[in-house]
């Protein structure tokens, strides 16, 4: 067994480390603040690579392993967990679910675009009434020849109003429960495809939530991903791709705020020595690195299967249970180091205490990964 990252690995790492120290750290708190996140950033990520991190070179993506990917997941992750959600939905969800499920012609009309930052894409799943249990989708999606009609409302999404490309689950036939539901391709401008107000969340506020109502939105029939009644298995799959995604994101929270607390306990001085020297403090240091690496051992094995081509639904959902337990824990351990100046917003860590949040909500709950885990447990 070998724990070490390779060279290349290394060098990615240490490639989204600097963006994130030179280009995203400056002004994360505005925007945090502000509620925005440039089209400007997205672009250089775009250049970066990091878009299309997984995807085929011939459509336009940098080819690397998950490994890769969720090294740069965690590294921007430290840093502003809005970019991230941006990087992981454009990766994890629209562009996996593109390579692996569309058709060539929707490869070359839509991935290439996404994979190379051109494009921003969309997860169109949860809904008023439809988010933890997914197949209860309300969405529908009627077959009228040579396109769809679509209606219904989605909640919750993530590059609601920034997306070009929005992969939308609708069920086309309610008696067939699960087996009664595709995936399709919506572009921004479609008409009776409006995007509502953003959202005003407690974390990762840079990045843009919107409710979604499609009224009569005809969409053609070469935009269905798939063959007809397959969307529920590309949803629950792509998603399991996507926990590995969060779970990276939910170390890099964790991280990034272990590591402003040990840089404050360094050199903050009570009781005539640097707080660190304190047991109390000391102890939880020791805490939040032990949890952080058994984290981390879980995003990798995930990040792992994926790449070698096993099965990741259970893994995936290890992963980010675990990962974001210990980013909501730990965060709220770095804001108590800090003390008074962790409750105020220059010392970063109230932000990233925030942000942990979300990582045990999307993508599934934990409950819902509890659910993934033991099914996998049971049927085995
Ligand atoms: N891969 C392939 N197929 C799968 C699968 C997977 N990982 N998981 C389930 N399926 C298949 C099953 O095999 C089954 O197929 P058959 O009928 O042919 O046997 C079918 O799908 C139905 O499966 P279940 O009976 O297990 O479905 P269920 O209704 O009991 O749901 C669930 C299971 C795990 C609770 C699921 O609904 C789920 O994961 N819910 C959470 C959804 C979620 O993560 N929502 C978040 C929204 S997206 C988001 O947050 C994006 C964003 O913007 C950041």
């Amino acid at each position: 067994m070998d724990f070490k990252l390779s060279e290349e690995h290394i060098m990615i790492r240490d490639a989204a480390r600097d963006f994130a120290q030179t280009e995203l750290l400056p002004g994360v708190i505005k925007r945090d603040n502000k509620q925005e996140f440039p089209q400007s950033l997205v672009k250089k990520m775009g250049d970066l690579g990091f878009l299309g991190v997984m995807v085929d070179p011939k459509y336009g993506g940098s080819g690397m392993d998950a490994i890769s990917y969720v090294l740069i997941m965690e590294e921007l992750s430290k840093i502003d967990a809005s970019a991230s959600v941006i990087v992981s939905v454009n990766n994890s969800l629209v562009c996996y679910g593109l390579e692996a499920y569309g058709n060539e012609e929707q490869k070359e009309k839509y991935l290439k675009k996404l994979a190379t930052g051109q494009f921003v894409g969309a997860f169109c799943l949860s809904e008023p009434e439809a988010g933890s249990d997914a197949t209860s989708q309300k969405t529908t999606a009627i077959d009228h020849g040579d396109h769809y009609i679509i209606n219904g409302t989605k909640n919750w999404i993530t590059n609601g109003g920034r997306a070009d490309v929005y992969l939308v689950v609708a069920q086309t036939d309610r008696d067939k429960g699960s087996h009664g539901i595709n995936v399709f391709i919506l572009e921004k401008g479609m008409e009776g495809f409006h995007i509502g107000p953003k959202e005003d969340k407690l974390g990762i506020r840079g990045s843009d939530t919107h409710t979604l109502q499609f009224n009569d939105v005809k969409v053609p029939k070469a935009n269905r991903i798939g063959t007809n009644g397959s969307g529920f298995r590309f949803a629950m799959k792509t998603l399991s791709g996507g926990r590995i995604g969060i779970a990276a994101q939910a170390l890099g929270i964790a991280s990034g705020a272990y590591e402003l607390a040990l840089k404050y306990a360094k050199e903050r001085k009570a009781f005539g020595t640097e707080i660190c020297n304190h047991q109390a403090i000391a102890f939880k240091l020791a805490d939040m690195y032990t949890d952080i690496e058994a984290a981390r051992m879980l995003v990798m094995k995930a990040a792992w299967d994926k790449d070698q081509g096993k099965n990741y639904d259970k893994s995936s959902a290890m992963a980010k249970l675990y990962a974001s337990k210990v980013a909501m824990e730990h965060t709220v351990e770095a804001v108590q180091i800090h003390g008074g100046n962790g409750f105020v917003k220059d010392y970063h860590v109230e932000r990233l205490m925030r942000d942990a949040k979300i990582t045990q909500i999307y993508e599934g709950t934990s409950e819902i990964q509890k659910i993934v885990i033991s099914r996998s447990l049971i049927k085995a």
